[in-house]
């Protein structure tokens, strides 16, 4: 049955690590996927997550299944990280979480939920998003439309044009954005776009999803969550899917959660029901471990400002490349202007780079970036600066 099937493409983000663990090159770098190095080229384990594991290692005295949408408490944890400590919408018990298997199943249970219950629907994704968006929501039955976002020649926010474009959007369909540290051209709304943003989403109507995948990465946990919080007035309704994949470490775990706001209790408890029902059909229940270390962290006030030091440690390195690979790109005498990199937010940035480029990066010097020119600036480190440098001037010229 199989012999007369072609291969599928390569991810063109997971192929990219599966090339590169392959590639025999000892100077090998990449800048592919979105995953934090430390300055040894690392991808450590949170301190706070160790001490969880342990705490969790002397209490845990079962393996029993979790329920269908996951621990209560996890639940509340996110939502508090969403919305704010007392915020209306948790008060007013408008707000319903379901612990997923890493955000990306948070996205698959939120576009099977819209194919199943709001029939009809589109889902829009900014022009760019992440790879794997398009791929996702298209398995789920859904048709995907792009609003403009990324304004190539000012490397900055096509505003104008995104506005424009959410303004003639349908009430029944459905838009998603970025809620910060967008992926993958790492350039975010202001807090005044942000503004806009909702004003138009709330004339229009259409319904709003969230991609909420590297809170803390941006400004700060509660800076990051501000754009999203603009659109939680009383009797909004949302779809909102996080990660805590970056913010906690916690890739291999896959935790993430779906959060789905309803304009009443009543609202978001029916579609709480037929979110279960999704994750019911899909992989029954979701795993325990990853989400307990969360909860546990999020329940210990000391774990959980030592854990906001570690996202900020974090955020605090990836600025410092975002500068030191600016300025080493400059003595190094490349004339192209890089400096828009400093004042994008998160893991990632647009290079600017072409796909001949790129392709003559990975084959030269075994620089592995993604084929669209996003840069992961989270891998870089001050030992790997000067060779990737010297390896983008050259192509450069
Ligand atoms: C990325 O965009 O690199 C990350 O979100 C990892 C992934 O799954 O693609």
């Amino acid at each position: 049955m199989f012999t007369d099937l072609t291969m599928a493409p390569a991810d063109p983000i997971l192929g990219l690590t599966e090339s590169f663990k392959k590639d025999a090159n000892p100077s090998k770098i990449n800048l592919g996927v979105g995953v934090y190095k430390d300055e040894e080229g690392r991808t450590p384990i949170f301190q706070t997550v160790k001490k969880a594991e342990e705490m969790l290692l002397q209490k845990e005295t079962s393996k029993d299944y979790l329920g269908i949408s996951g621990a209560a408490e996890y639940g509340a944890g996110v939502q508090e990280l969403v919305f704010g400590k007392s915020h209306e919408i948790i008060a007013s018990h408008r707000a319903a979480t379901a612990h997923t298997p890493g955000g990306t199943a948070a996205l698959r249970v939120a576009a099977d939920f819209i194919k199943r219950m709001l029939p009809g629907a589109r889902i829009w994704t900014s022009d760019p998003t992440w790879a794997n968006h398009p791929n996702v929501f298209k398995a789920a039955g859904l048709e995907v439309l792009t609003y403009p976002y990324y304004d190539e020649a000012a490397q900055g926010l096509a505003f104008d044009k995104m506005l424009a474009a959410l303004r003639v959007i349908p009430k029944t369909d459905v838009v998603m954005f970025h809620a910060c540290c967008h992926n993958p051209c790492g350039i975010d709304p202001t807090h005044d776009q942000w503004k806009q943003i909702a004003e138009v989403s709330a004339q229009s109507g259409f319904l709003v999803l969230f991609d909420f995948a590297y809170q803390g990465l941006g400004d700060g946990l509660e800076a990051d969550a501000a754009g999203l919080r603009l659109f939680c007035v009383p009797g909004c309704e949302l779809l909102i899917c996080s990660s805590f994949s970056k913010n906690f470490g916690l890739y291999n775990e896959r935790v993430g959660a779906l959060t789905v706001v309803g304009a009443t209790e009543d609202a978001a408890a029916k579609a709480f029901s037929h979110i279960k029902s999704t994750i019911r059909a899909n992989y029954s229940n979701p795993p325990a471990h990853g989400a307990a270390i969360v909860s546990t962290i999020l329940g210990d006030p000391a774990l959980r400002a030592e854990w906001n030091a570690e996202v900020t440690a974090m955020r605090d390195r990836i600025n410092g490349m975002r500068k030191l690979f600016v300025d080493t790109l400059k003595a190094k005498g490349v004339a192209r202007d890089f400096s828009f990199l400093t004042r994008q937010k998160g893991m990632f940035s647009f290079s600017g780079l072409t796909k001949a480029q790129v392709e003559s990066l990975r084959a030269k010097y075994a620089l592995y970036i993604v084929g669209s020119g996003r840069i992961n600036v989270a891998g870089m480190t001050r030992n790997n600066m000067d060779a990737l440098c010297t390896a983008i001037a050259d192509v450069l010229k």
